[in-house]
């Protein structure tokens, strides 16, 4: 249950929603009654997992899904090998018709898929006919490859992708249109211009992670093991969050395009960063996969107690916000020299402070011999982070040096 009365609400591509938390196109939105259900717990949209025409063949394997852990934390990463939705186009219709009905305060998206013009521009302007808010596009999809290389994603390729683009938008005549990139390119700005060129509202950046989450040293076949076989999964989650929050923060550097975040998020504190960088709204799938509906609690909470701390109106005053403070190395300022200092009544003697500073930083810590406290020496200390950034407690710091 939410316990603030503010209202969080956010225009998208002139789309309003009731707050900037949607779900991804995913399993969450999968089924009628799951969207339902997510719609309940008070998710401001869903982007229905990605439809097809109904002659497109989806063979799905199983199982599908693996994941990294971390630290006796599970599922820092989670690895997939889904496609898109077995549900075609015409039961995606009617659920999209239902749900606008019921929910009509709540923001419907659609995910489509093609493999050429026609399909696109049919899927498009049927599920305007059926009532969605928007149109989202998967040019992330090693499905529907329609790239240079067979095998290669669609927003590979800056022709295909600004291509495309351009039929989608040719044939939608209410719904904003929204591109879904990746962020395995050279360069992501390349593509979000061709996004922009091709006439598209917005892009949704920036997706799974092509990867491969490990591999079974005992039977030697990677994960997830399918009958003795795998193969390369999207990975989410945690992990990918800092990926994502590059990719969105160079898209929205250098181009004027609205951007709907996707990959990592597990907090509200997630969502603000993504907001911070450019970010519109903000979408969830592995932390609703492995915590359920019920974190948009937390999450329309957490934003609201942050907007009434820092004195925002609304949340759309917050986007892009930290923009300014990202700039090249070249042009980061040399002149301040910090050092690292101990907070003393927080440090647990674990060491580990003194080992990283020893073997991987500049031998800068020594430990008192009576007390096991670390010691810094200002004069080897060049002000690397390194111990602040492994240390447990929180006992260290980075303060000026004193000149
Ligand atoms: C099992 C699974 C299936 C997915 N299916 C789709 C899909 O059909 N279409 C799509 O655009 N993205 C799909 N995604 C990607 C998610 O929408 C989302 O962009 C991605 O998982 C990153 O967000 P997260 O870190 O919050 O999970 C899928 C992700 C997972 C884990």
């Amino acid at each position: 249950m939410i316990t603030h009365d503010r209202d969080l609400s956010i225009d998208f591509c002139g789309v309003r929603l009731p707050n900037p938390f949607v779900l991804s196109a995913a399993p969450p939105t999968d089924d009628l009654d799951m969207v339902r259900a997510a719609f309940d717990a008070g998710w401001g949209g869903a982007v229905l997992k990605t439809t097809s025409v109904e002659t497109e063949p989806v063979d799905l394997v199983y199982p599908m899904m693996s994941a990294v852990h971390f630290g006796g934390q599970r599922v820092m990463g989670l690895g997939n090998i889904d496609l898109i939705s077995q549900h075609h186009i015409d039961v995606v219709e009617r659920r999209a018709q239902t749900l606008k009905a019921e929910y009509p305060d709540r923001v419907v998206a659609a995910s489509i898929m093609g493999s050429k013009k026609e399909e696109w521009q049919t899927l498009v302007k049927r599920l305007e006919a059926a009532g969605v808010d928007i149109i989202e596009c998967s040019f992330s999809c090693p499905q529907g490859s329609m790239g240079a290389e067979p095998g290669a994603m669609l927003a590979q390729s800056i022709d295909a992708t600004e291509r495309v683009t351009n039929w989608i938008k040719d044939a939608a005549e209410r719904c904003p249109v929204v591109i879904k990139i990746t962020p395995q390119v050279t360069d992501v700005v390349k593509v979000a211009r061709a996004v922009k060129r091709g006439g598209a509202d917005a892009i949704c950046a920036a997706n799974t992670i092509p990867a491969l989450m490990g591999v079974d040293v005992e039977t030697f076949v990677p994960c997830p093991n399918v009958d003795g076989y795998s193969t390369y999964s999207g990975l989410s989650g945690p992990a990918t969050k800092p990926v994502t929050l590059r990719t969105l923060a160079e898209i929205a550097k250098h181009v004027d395009i609205p951007i709907t975040a996707t990959g990592g998020p597990v907090t509200w504190r997630d969502a603000v960063e993504m907001m911070l960088v450019g970010a519109t709204t903000v979408q969830f799938c592995t932390a609703v996969m492995h915590y359920g509906y019920d974190i948009i609690d937390d999450l329309q909470d957490g934003l609201a107690f942050y907007l009434d701390d820092k004195g925002f109106a609304k949340p759309a005053d917050i986007i892009g916000k930290a923009l300014k403070r990202i700039v090249s190395h070249g042009e980061l300022p040399r002149d301040k020299k910090v050092i690292a200092s101990l907070i003393e009544d927080r440090c647990v003697k674990c060491d580990l402070c003194y080992i990283a500073c020893r073997d991987g930083g500049h031998q800068a810590i020594k430990l008192d011999p009576s007390t096991r406290l670390p010691q810094i020496d200002p004069e080897k200390c060049p002000g690397c982070r390194l111990c602040v950034t492994i240390c447990p407690a929180d006992a260290l710091t980075m303060v000026e040096a004193k000149a």
